[in-house]
């Protein structure tokens, strides 16, 4: 098995379910979704002649890139038709592209199983529905009906959809799981399967839940689509990380303190092994030129080995916990001024793993793909925070 297969296997996936057979929202999310078989376009251009704000944040938010060149890169460059290994394709589509429509082959008549001989070719097959990602109808549309959130009071209602008269979709079903937790957890939650160091890879939902955002029903909706905004902005975003931490410091004699609190991140921060926060401490010369002996770092994340063996530590830190890291001045330095910085690289994982896979000899790599991918994760990273004592 070449490294990147072991990889691919480990995250065959076993998602959060809301337990009880009558749960509708288990139902809603059963994938791959359902073939639609609808008379109107499914693609979120079309959804957005009328739905103008949504497709525009949804079009600057990561759903929209969730087919991207880094998952397709890794799907192998003979894919056609029937993909390679269609069982790994298919547990990567679950989150980043579930429609049946979505994905190249479905399984055939012999039904679940394992291996390549179980999928055939599926007809209803759509590239450019693919290529959207985690779209509108992905969330929206089951069995050619469309399902939102409780309607708001007219007065309220965006003016912009109230006056269209003409409606392409003969109106909408009502439910109430739109605003709830659970919605996110069905992509953003994996509760069995593979566990390293004791604990699943994906626990969003779970952090959250035990949070006091979660026991005081402050949702992610809350949180990352303020006002039913479809924005999903994340550790990507500085201003939505500055939103969700408090960042002090300060020096007092021979030494110089920061401590970061999660006061406003409804789960750990952050909550995946994907990114890194790093924070640097050092001395300034009279040039204001970092002086490099004085340099000292702290990491703040969830760092694991590219083939997920191995977790080499978990400082991230929980809702309403803290992080300190004080720097002891030396003697010599005692005149200088110390500084703090805060970095974050949202694709530390990927990019690591990038580098590693072109390194490789892997034919079957789309090498193209992956070299764009890394591109976007070299230049992902910015600076938080910054400041002289
Ligand atoms: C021709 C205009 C038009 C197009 C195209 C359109 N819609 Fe709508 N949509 C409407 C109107 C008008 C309403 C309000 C219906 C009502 O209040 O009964 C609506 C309501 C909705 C709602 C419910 C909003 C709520 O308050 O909960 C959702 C969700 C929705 N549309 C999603 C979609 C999706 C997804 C697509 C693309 C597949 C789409 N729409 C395409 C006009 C459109
Ligand atoms: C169908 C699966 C799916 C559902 C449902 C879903 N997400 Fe996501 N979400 C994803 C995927 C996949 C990504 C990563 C996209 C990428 O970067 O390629 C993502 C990315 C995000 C990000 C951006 C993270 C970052 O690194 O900046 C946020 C925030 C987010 N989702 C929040 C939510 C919330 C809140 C909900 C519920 C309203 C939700 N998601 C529902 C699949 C889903
Ligand atoms: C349980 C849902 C889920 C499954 C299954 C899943 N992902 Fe993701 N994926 C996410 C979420 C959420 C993110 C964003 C958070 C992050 O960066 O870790 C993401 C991010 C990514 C990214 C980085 C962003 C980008 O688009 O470049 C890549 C690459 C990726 N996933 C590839 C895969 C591959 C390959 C598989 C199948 C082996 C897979 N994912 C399976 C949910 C999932
Ligand atoms: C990841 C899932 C997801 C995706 C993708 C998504 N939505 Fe939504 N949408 C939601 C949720 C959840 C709500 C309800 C949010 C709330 O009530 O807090 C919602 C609400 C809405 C509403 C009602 C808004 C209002 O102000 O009452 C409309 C209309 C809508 N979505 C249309 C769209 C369109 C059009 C797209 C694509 C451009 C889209 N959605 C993509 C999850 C999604
Ligand atoms: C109290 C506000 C709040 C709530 C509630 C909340 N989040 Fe977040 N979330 C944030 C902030 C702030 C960030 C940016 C800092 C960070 O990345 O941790 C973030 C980041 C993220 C990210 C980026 C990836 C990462 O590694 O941090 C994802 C994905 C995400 N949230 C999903 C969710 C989901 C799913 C839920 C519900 C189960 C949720 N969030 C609930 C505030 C919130």
């Amino acid at each position: 098995m070449s490294f990147l297969t072991i990889v691919l296997t480990i995250l065959i996936i076993f998602p959060y379910t809301a337990h009880g057979e009558q749960n509708p929202l288990q139902r809603y999310w059963e994938r791959p979704i359902p073939f639609q078989n609808t008379k109107f376009p499914l693609y979120p251009d079309a959804c957005g002649e009328c739905h103008k704000d949504q497709h525009e944040n949804w079009k600057d938010s990561l759903h929209s890139r969730a087919v991207g060149p880094g998952l397709l890169g890794q799907l192998g460059k003979d894919f056609k038709s029937v993909p390679t290994n269609p069982e790994s394709s298919m547990s990567c589509y679950f989150c980043h592209a579930p429609m049946t429509e979505q994905a190249e082959v479905k399984t055939g008549a012999m039904g679940k199983g394992q291996g390549a001989s179980n999928y055939i070719k599926n007809q209803s097959f759509d590239n450019r529905l693919k290529l959207s990602g985690v779209s509108c109808s992905v969330c929206h549309l089951r069995k050619g009906k469309v399902y939102g959130p409780q309607k708001r009071e007219v007065r309220s209602q965006k003016s912009e959809v109230r006056n269209k008269r003409q409606n392409a979709h003969d109106g909408f079903i009502e439910k109430a799981f739109f605003e709830k937790a659970e919605f996110c957890a069905a992509c953003h939650q994996l509760d069995e399967g593979y566990e390293l160091n004791g604990k699943v890879l994906t626990n969003t939902y779970r952090e959250w839940k035990e949070s006091i955002y979660g026991k005081n029903n402050v949702t992610c909706q809350n949180c990352h689509m303020p006002d039913r905004q479809h924005l999903w902005r994340g550790i990507h975003n500085p201003e939505m990380v500055k939103k969700g931490i408090t960042i002090d410091a300060v020096r007092e004699g021979k030494k110089a303190k920061i401590v970061i609190t999660n006061t406003g991140v409804g789960h750990y921060f952050p909550t995946y092994t994907t990114p890194i926060v790093v924070v640097k401490g050092y001395m300034q010369d009279n040039n204001g030129s970092a002086i490099p002996e004085s340099v000292k770092v702290r990491y703040i994340g969830r760092r694991v080995s590219l083939d997920l063996s191995n977790e080499f530590f978990d400082t991230r830190i929980s809702p309403q916990g803290k992080f300190e890291f004080t720097y002891e001045i030396k003697k010599l330095y005692n005149k200088n001024k110390s500084v703090f910085e805060v970095w974050v690289y949202p694709d530390d994982f990927y990019n690591r793993f990038y580098k590693e896979l072109l390194k490789g000899d892997d034919k079957n790599l789309n090498r193209k793909e992956i070299e764009e991918a890394l591109k976007i994760t070299e230049e992902s990273g910015y600076q938080l925070f910054r400041e002289n004592l």
